[in-house]
């Protein structure tokens, strides 16, 4: 073995280099450590090469869970705080957030909805109400139990569900069904839900009217649901007119 007396390329503290075995014929050194680190400065590199790791397994999961990336990091200087500490109070609950065009809706439950994933490990779905609908609709035409699988999917398989801008999805009466379905599920099994819509509530009610289990979801919702409601108001006036 040959030791040598060196530095730590990263701190600079002493460290007492194996430079491994010595070839005793040509008196070359055999194996030679490539990046000379103190233990301490090792230990930190594994620890970060841990840490990102586990950084691209939760970026994964966001994705899974439906969650477009540029939306979960919350900007308290952009962002209507108002809502988003409102949320978080009361998170476990079913939560109905109304509030009008660019009121943060979107960004605050993508926040926390992310937040609630990686810090709690809380399996989260997130749907656009409108990709919810065109989804299931697709799942009925290839078949009635596809539809079906995954409706018992959201309503028992996930901690949270956020259902984005309800009312936006086009109602037909698999759409209407699904979510039906889904809500009632949802309210045996007591998980939260959090959707947010832009309409009113006798608004949503006469677009889901017409439909068999309409009224039955939006009895659902006023029974089960806390309402939240997000103010232009609460907007930061650097966000006030736009991104
Ligand atoms: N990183 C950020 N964190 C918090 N807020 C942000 C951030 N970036 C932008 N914002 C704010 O979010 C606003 C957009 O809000 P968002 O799209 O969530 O509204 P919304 O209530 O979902 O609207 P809509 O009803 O049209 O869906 C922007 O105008 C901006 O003020
Ligand atoms: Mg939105
Ligand atoms: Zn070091």
């Amino acid at each position: 073995m040959y030791f040598k007396d060196t530095f730590c390329e990263n701190c600079g503290a002493a460290v007492v280099l194996n430079y491994g075995d010595i070839d005793l014929e040509t008196r070359a050194v055999i194996k030679k450590t490539p990046h000379v680190v103190c233990d301490t400065c090792g230990d930190l590199a594994r620890e970060n090469r841990r840490r990102s790791l586990n950084w691209w397994k939760d970026k994964e999961r966001i994705n899974d869970a439906g969650f477009p990336e540029d939306l979960i990091k919350w900007d308290s200087i952009k962002g209507n705080n108002t809502l988003y500490e409102s949320i978080k109070a009361a998170q476990m609950r079913w939560l109905w957030i109304s509030g009008s065009h660019g009121t943060c809706k979107t960004r605050a439950l993508c926040a926390l909805g992310a937040e609630l994933l990686i810090r709690k490990r809380w399996k989260v779905a997130y749907y656009r109400a409108v990709d919810l609908g065109t989804k299931v609709s697709a799942l009925y035409s290839k078949s009635v139990d596809k539809a079906e699988a995954f409706q018992r999917k959201l309503a028992w398989g996930f901690d949270l569900i956020i259902i984005d801008d309800l009312g936006k999805e086009v109602v037909t009466p698999r759409v209407i069904e699904f979510i039906y379905g889904l809500v009632d599920a949802r309210a045996v099994s007591r998980k939260p839900l959090w959707f947010s819509t832009n309409l009113d509530g006798d608004s949503l009610e006469r677009l889901y009217k017409k439909e068999n289990h309409g009224p039955a979801i939006l009895r659902r919702l006023r029974e089960n649901c806390e309402t939240i409601q997000a103010f232009k108001k609460d907007m930061p006036a650097i966000a006030k007119g736009g991104n």
